[in-house]
């Protein structure tokens, strides 16, 4: 269990935190869902999660075992926003060992299995699968590390609607073994798999009613 209590984080440059008093407690395999306007903190929140930016205040607990930034790098996943224009492994296989040469053809079959990749050549360069394919491969890159939690930073971003839905698939499987905290500006793609929602303004965080945010028309038929 993922727990924050009054997580804040205000650098002395800025009048106003970005982060303020942020308390949130998120449920193994389950899916956590932060929407909020572009600027109002999202992004950070997830940086401060996956241990890349130091809160200045507040504490971040997995169940009992208060973490630090460093222990945070090791127990999260981050998929940042766009994460295909991050590819930098010549093909599949050497980009989901990138900085872990060690990992086991078996981790990587795994992963690429989790991901509804696994009929795909290990000699694929990223850039060769398609826009949707490459999304799934970020997702691989992160969950072959095994995280406790994964974060995702506008995971539907960019996506026409048969890849958003297909993701939308994807993501509602793997709820079932992974802990995820997404973020998005747009709720009606994912909040109807989300198990908690939220609202963030200005660095501050609000628990939601999942019913308070619309759901697209065609997600609507499917219920
Ligand atoms: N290190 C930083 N120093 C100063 N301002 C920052 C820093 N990081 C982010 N910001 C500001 O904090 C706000 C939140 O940014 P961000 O987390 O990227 O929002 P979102 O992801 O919701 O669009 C923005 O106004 C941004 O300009
Ligand atoms: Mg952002």
């Amino acid at each position: 269990m993922l727990h924050l209590n009054k997580v804040s984080y205000h650098p002395t440059a800025t009048p106003q935190p970005i982060i303020e008093d942020i308390t949130l407690t998120l449920k193994p395999q389950t899916l956590g869902l932060i929407v909020g306007t572009s600027g109002s903190g999202k992004t950070t929140l997830l940086e401060i999660l996956a241990g890349l930016a130091e809160k200045t205040s507040g504490e971040i607990h997995w169940n009992t075992e208060q973490l630090t930034s460093e222990e945070l790098q090791q127990l999260s996943g981050i998929v940042f926003q766009f994460p295909e224009r991050h590819f930098c492994g010549c093909n599949i296989l050497e980009e989901l060992r990138l900085g872990h040469p060690e990992l086991s053809a078996n981790r990587v079959q795994e992963a690429l299995t989790e991901v509804g990749l696994e009929q795909i050549s290990y000699n694929t360069p990223p850039h060769a699968l398609s826009g949707g394919q490459q999304r799934r491969l970020s997702l691989a890159v992160q969950l072959i590390r095994q995280p406790n939690i994964l974060l995702l930073d506008e995971p539907t971003a960019g996506l026409d609607w048969l890849m958003k839905e297909q993701l939308v698939n994807l993501l509602t499987r793997l709820k079932e073994h992974w802990t995820l905290l997404v973020v998005t500006h747009d709720a009606s793609d994912l909040v109807n798999i989300a198990d908690y929602c939220w609202r963030i303004e200005a660095g501050k965080l609000e628990a939601v009613s999942q019913d308070s945010f619309p759901v697209k028309a065609k997600s609507r038929l499917k219920l």
